[in-house]
């Protein structure tokens, strides 16, 4: 049997074994995923005891996404981009970190957006490190346009800087986003506002928003936040949070297993535990 496995501190109750051993399952494929809750301090042992154990691959959560990378012996170059590790293989005896955060958030989005990414005005509804994965990622497949709206400027301003242009950035005050929603074809909430127990605060509100536009939420507890039961309401796509858990899942497995993940089983699996 084949070993792979989920590090973070605490490891709560993590979705992703049961999305990860159902895949398996489904495949036919004799492996099993554990979910390890790993001590700050005990990172470099527990890695080590990854690797001598045999384990072919493991996701890695917060809060070693950054420490565990001078544990590895090679990155992927949008990980380095990212300045974090959700993802390692293990391939005869080598550690190789990839972020499946952004690219598994887009594999989902592209799914459901009405028109190509490249001819899409997109608007970013904060500027921590989930909008960070986000933005850098759409970034690199050059949406007509890609503006942030956080309450803080200085962080959005941080984030713009990591971009090949950042002038053709704009940051907003949400007072100013409010207003010009109708420009927008995408809008994406990566803020935490919404998230259980504050199930009936949202971002921003979308008065201004146009019919048929996306609008997506990476908070997926409740799965149907304040923000897109609105969005609904307007006539909007929704996009929910499992979308972005389910894509980086599925990104990750098929590094790991060199097979094409069996996402519309891992998203009702999914849905099914949250359910
Ligand atoms: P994560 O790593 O999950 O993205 P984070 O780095 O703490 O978390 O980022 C949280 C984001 O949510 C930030 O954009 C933050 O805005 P500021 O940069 O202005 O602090 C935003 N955020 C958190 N609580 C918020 C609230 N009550 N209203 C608006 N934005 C909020």
């Amino acid at each position: 049997m084949d070993l792979y496995g989920l590090i973070g501190h605490p490891i709560g109750h993590s979705l992703s074994p049961i999305m990860h051993n159902e895949a398996f399952a489904s495949l036919g494929i004799d492996a099993s995923y554990i979910a390890y809750s790993v001590d700050p301090t005990e990172l470099p042992e527990a890695v080590r005891g990854l690797k001598a154990l045999g384990v072919k691959g493991f996701n890695v959560t917060i809060p070693h996404k950054v420490a565990i990378m001078p544990l590895l012996d090679s990155i992927d170059p949008l990980a380095l981009k990212l300045g974090a590790v959700n993802t390692v293989v293990i391939d005869q005896g080598k550690l190789i970190g990839y972020n499946t955060d952004g690219l598994g958030y887009l594999r989902s989005l592209n799914q459901i957006l009405p028109k190509p990414l490249e001819d899409s005005n997109v608007l970013i509804v904060g500027a921590g490190g989930a909008a960070r994965a986000l933005f850098i990622t759409l970034d690199e497949k050059k949406p007509q346009k890609l503006d942030i709206v956080n309450r803080s400027f200085d962080r959005a301003e941080t984030l713009i800087k990591g971009s090949a242009h950042p002038e053709n950035h704009t940051i907003f005050t949400y007072e100013e986003a409010e207003v010009v929603l109708q420009t927008y074809d995408v809008i994406i909430n990566t803020t935490s506002v919404g998230m259980s127990p504050n199930d009936s605060e949202q971002p921003l509100s979308l008065n201004t928003v146009t019919a048929g536009s996306v609008v997506s939420d990476i908070v997926y507890n409740p799965l149907e936040t304040a923000l897109l039961k609105e969005a609904k309401a307007k006539g909007c796509i929704v996009h929910d949070g499992v979308g972005m858990f389910v894509g980086q899942g599925a990104l990750a497995f098929e590094h790991w297993t060199k097979q094409q993940a069996p996402e519309k089983r891992m998203r009702q699996v999914v849905l099914e535990a949250l359910a």
